[in-house]
């Protein structure tokens, strides 16, 4: 590891020197298990939503509706992850985000996730900055320099190849034969979508999928045990990465996300540190995420055979259905803030210092913004009022591409008259932050 240390030049100092944070800071972009049987509460509080059993057992929604129907806000006082506010009401996470300054989102403050940053890690550490877990005003800057790869039009441009490659994919696959959704199709499809984005070299691509899945592996049985192997593998990628940007430095300036990086202007203030931390967070925000939704769809369709239906007789409404999935699944179940001054929220004192989690995943199944919020209905006419994709200035930067890819699947999916049943097992993600499928069995048939 040292000599490929040595090889990175200014990404990777050797010895890492000088970076502070641990690479299982990226776990805590994914999700993580309650892995710290230590820290487990003498007294579990009915409320504390950080329990990853109530996700993967799909029985979290009757808890945040108590908690909803109770107020906004609730102090957890003991959890594995310390005490926190949970916040579960639409509108009070609206107000939260619209407060950047007050509520920071910032890793010196304990970052983006209910897992503090992981101080307590020894050893040689190293820091890759990202823009999601900055304040302003260098979030503002650093999120300039990707913004550009997410316009309607570049949207546009990427249309052709996104649908030419989903179609393929869609038609590889095996008729009145059961197989795993997740694998074959979510999978593949966000990470080709990834590899479009950066212009990737195709051949590599799996590499995306690897480097987002070590970055944090949601099964760990601890993000202690499993530091060392998580680090072997940012240097591997830092050193890819770092050859596509030598190679691009010395190109014309070319659509992809890498390449208008480099080409910023903004760019001159960033570090390579920071480069290769936003490249990072570009692989493993786009991925589970999208790869999640995309499940999600078979899923609900499945659990809801009348909006299949409608799907299969009116494809007008796929815009809809798309906003409509994002919300059921809410891919991210949270988001982290910390207090940087006494603040009162909705009669509660909150001390600067605390940490406020904001449970997307309950905003979105909030009964006074949505009726009847467990039902998918893709004639939804709120659907877009979702927050799966947050609020203020740190919503999501690539909520149009997650859009375009999924509105593409569905349609490629009609086009085709393809009916998709969940035929096998259904197993989720043990995870408080990442909400999802590990595995989803289906069988294909035409409508
Ligand atoms: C931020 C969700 C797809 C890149 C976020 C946030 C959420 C989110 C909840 C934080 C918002 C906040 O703190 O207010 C989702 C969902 C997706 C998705 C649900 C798919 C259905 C993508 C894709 C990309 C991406 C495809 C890029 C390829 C990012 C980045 C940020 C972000 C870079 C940081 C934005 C900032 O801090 O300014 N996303 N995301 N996401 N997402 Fe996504």
């Amino acid at each position: 590891m040292a000599t490929q240390a040595a090889d990175l030049g200014p990404i990777l100092p050797a010895g890492g020197t000088g970076w502070t944070r641990s690479p299982s800071a990226y776990a805590a972009l994914r999700g993580h298990r309650e892995d710290h049987p230590e820290q487990q509460p003498k007294h579990p509080d009915p409320f504390d939503v950080s329990r990853s059993d109530i996700y993967a057992e799909d029985r979290w929604q009757p808890i945040f509706a108590e908690m909803r129907a109770k107020g906004p806000m609730h102090y957890i006082e003991e959890s594995p992850f310390g005490p926190y506010w949970a916040v579960v009401q639409h509108e009070a996470i609206q107000h939260i985000e619209a407060l950047p300054d007050v509520f920071s989102s910032s890793w010196e403050h304990g970052g983006i996730t209910i897992l503090d940053r992981l101080e307590e890690i020894e050893g040689d550490r190293f820091e890759l900055p990202m823009f999601i877990a900055m304040d302003r005003p260098e979030h503002t800057g650093q999120r300039r320099t990707v913004a550009p790869a997410f316009t309607p039009k570049e949207m546009k441009r990427m249309d052709g190849d996104i649908r030419k490659r989903t179609g393929d994919l869609l038609d590889s696959l095996p008729e009145g034969e059961q197989f795993d959704w997740v694998e074959k199709v979510s999978i593949e499809l966000t990470t080709g979508m990834l590899a479009l984005l950066f212009d990737f070299p195709w051949e590599d691509r799996d590499l995306l999928t690897f480097w987002s899945d070590w970055a944090g592996d949601t099964e760990l049985a601890s993000v202690r045990d499993l530091d060392e192997r998580r680090r072997a593998m940012l240097y591997e990628m830092a050193g890819y990465f770092q050859q596509l940007w030598a190679r691009k430095s010395g190109e014309e300036p070319q659509p992809d996300l890498i390449s208008m990086m480099i080409h910023s202007p903004a760019m001159n203030s960033m570090s390579p540190q920071e480069f290769m931390g936003n490249l990072i967070l570009l692989i493993v925000g786009g991925n589970d995420t999208t790869r999640n939704t995309m499940s999600g769809i078979v899923h609900g369709f499945d659990k809801f055979p009348d909006q299949r239906e409608l799907f299969e007789t009116q494809p007008d409404l796929i815009p809809n259905a798309v906003q409509e999935c994002i919300r059921m699944q809410t891919p991210l179940a949270h988001m982290r803030r910390t207090a940087t001054q006494d603040h009162e929220l909705f009669g509660n004192q909150v001390k600067a210092g605390d940490k406020v989690v904001l449970w997307y995943l309950s905003a979105n199944r909030d009964e006074q913004v949505f009726d009847n919020p467990d039902k998918l209905d893709i004639t939804r006419d709120n659907a877009r009022r979702h927050l799966a994709f947050g609020y203020g200035i740190h919503r999501c930067v690539g909520a149009r591409l997650a859009e375009l890819q999924l509105r593409i699947l569905l349609e490629e999916m009609h086009s085709r008259r393809m009916r998709v049943k969940v035929t096998g097992d259904v197993e989720r993600v043990q995870a408080n932050f990442v909400h999802g499928f590990r595995k989803l069995e289906t069988t294909i048939s035409r409508f």
